[in-house]
């Protein structure tokens, strides 16, 4: 008895996010978040995917490291443990195909292996593990509940775009809050609506995963997104937990500690830093596609002068592998900086320098950039990502387009670049208008973190739901 009543105060989550760095960095985020806030949390996850941490853990968050199968068995080259990693998007298919290999090893960790601790009173996995539902059900009978990584906006999206017939062109639909039907082309769809695509398949074995699910859990907070949560959660009959941005604990610390995960000798954060500091407040746009995005090099060119047309300072992170930034940038002077790799994002938007973002709409950099209450030029390349701009573009309007076309529509000119990062940075009513309201959403993320904030009630509520879960 006594067993159950400390157990119902402190539930051991097992947390096992998606290997890629867009669900790795939030996730681990999380973990450490409901490992301050009280429950035992083990990450589960392959070697190379461990967070090269300098900031200390809190002693209740530990992780469990199994082998990723070998490249005799996967086919994929050696040393990709994530998705990132590849070499090509084609190998997307066969890495998911090569993380089910892992899942006798989890099972076997789950029923037996995570002594000194308590069995598990919880499973939280990521996206690209949507089996993971059906294990837990048939081994332990625990909550499952799965992390996308997306917004709630997209969540319900996604859920009226499942409703509608897969032939059509482009597909339209109300969503509250816009004033007008929701247009959204097929091609800029996430892939999983499209039959034709060749990772269909994959994506409906992650529906099927949330379908199994008991709950979610969403990186986002109450007052970005009201009603889409609660709306989600009531047109899938699932359990939403809004416990964001999750980004916002220890975030300093982060920076250099879970943040430099992607070949973090090369994450810069002095040099970066240091010439942030010497710009005047509010007059830098930060470029970043994310942690796959890559322009093509025509594309690369046009961004590249259409920045310097703009006249504003900028910091560009450039992916390695990707085209180099034009070199007629060289003769830009000390008006822009390239970062090769990998740049501390989370440092750099919350710098006073920062005016402007020019990004993919990743959902993690949508929600960094929130907190931080920076305007944004939005760029999507892909997935979710065209859903989150119309978020940030029309429902929360802290944010023009520039990007978002797909090859068949031609290139974004470096006019349109200049213009567009004009009407954000630029000190007309259109940019201050766009920055009173980015700082009103930072204020509503900050105090949404705090203990008595939605999303710290929410953790909260999420860490006691799962202690106190009906077996
Ligand atoms: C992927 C999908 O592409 C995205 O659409 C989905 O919403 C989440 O998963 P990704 O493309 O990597 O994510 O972008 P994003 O969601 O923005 O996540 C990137 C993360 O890496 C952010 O936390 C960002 O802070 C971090 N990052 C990225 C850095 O710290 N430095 C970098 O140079 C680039």
């Amino acid at each position: 008895m006594a067993e159950n009543r400390e157990a119902r105060i402190a539930p051991h989550m097992v947390v096992i996010p998606w290997l890629a760095q867009g669900h790795l960095i939030p996730m681990l985020d999380l973990a450490r978040l409901l490992a301050t806030a009280g429950a035992n949390v083990t990450v589960i996850t392959t070697a190379a995917n461990v967070p090269l941490s300098t900031s200390p853990c809190p002693a209740s968050l530990r992780f469990c490291v199994i082998p990723f199968p070998c490249p005799s068995l996967t086919g994929l080259p050696p040393g990709c443990e994530n998705i990132d990693s590849l070499p090509t998007h084609r190998l997307a298919g066969p890495f998911y195909s090569a993380a089910k290999l892992l899942r006798g090893r989890i099972e076997h960790l789950l029923l037996h292996g995570l002594s000194p601790l308590r069995p598990p009173s919880c499973l939280l996995f990521g996206i690209g593990f949507p089996w993971l539902a059906s294990l837990a059900r048939d081994v332990l009978p625990i909550p499952r509940l799965v992390f996308h990584g997306f917004s709630s906006f997209t969540h319900l999206a996604s859920h009226y775009l499942h409703a509608c017939k897969t032939h059509e062109r482009a597909y339209n639909f109300f969503l509250p809050g816009l004033p007008h039907k929701v247009e959204i082309t097929r091609s800029k769809l996430p892939v999983f609506f499209d039959k034709a695509s060749e990772v269909r398949s994959v994506y409906e074995e992650i529906r099927e995963g949330e379908v199994a699910a008991d709950g979610v859990v969403v990186n986002s907070f109450e007052e970005l997104e009201p009603k889409y949560a609660a709306m989600f959660a009531e047109a899938t009959g699932k359990k939403v937990w809004t416990v964001g941005p999750v980004s916002m604990c220890q975030r300093e610390k982060l920076d250099v500690g879970l943040r430099g995960r992607k070949g973090s000798s090369g994450v810069d954060v002095d040099r970066c830093k240091r010439w942030l500091d010497d710009r005047e407040i509010g007059s830098v746009v930060y470029v970043s596609f994310g942690s796959m995005g890559r322009l093509e090099p025509e594309q690369t060119v046009e961004l590249g002068m259409g920045l310097v047309m703009s006249g504003w300072a900028f910091m560009w992170v450039v992916r390695e592998g990707a085209p180099p930034p034009p070199v007629e940038l060289e003769g830009v002077g000390e008006r822009g900086i390239a970062v090769r790799g990998w740049s501390p994002q989370l440092m750099v938007l919350s710098h006073a320098a920062l005016g402007g973002f020019l990004t993919h709409c990743g959902w993690n950099s949508v929600v960094e950039g929130v907190a931080a209450g920076v305007p944004m030029v939005t760029w999507p390349l892909g997935a979710d990502q065209y859903l989150n701009e119309k978020l940030v573009v029309e429902v929360l309007k802290v944010g023009v387009e520039v990007g978002g076309r797909k090859e068949d529509e031609g290139l974004v000119r470096r006019e349109e670049v200049a213009r567009a990062v004009e009407r954000v940075m630029g000190r007309g009513e259109e940019g201050n208008e766009m920055r009173r309201r980015a700082k009103e959403l930072a204020d509503k993320a900050r105090r949404a973190m705090e203990r008595s904030g939605s999303s710290g009630l929410s953790l909260a509520q999420l860490i006691h739901d799962v202690a106190c879960w009906p077996v």
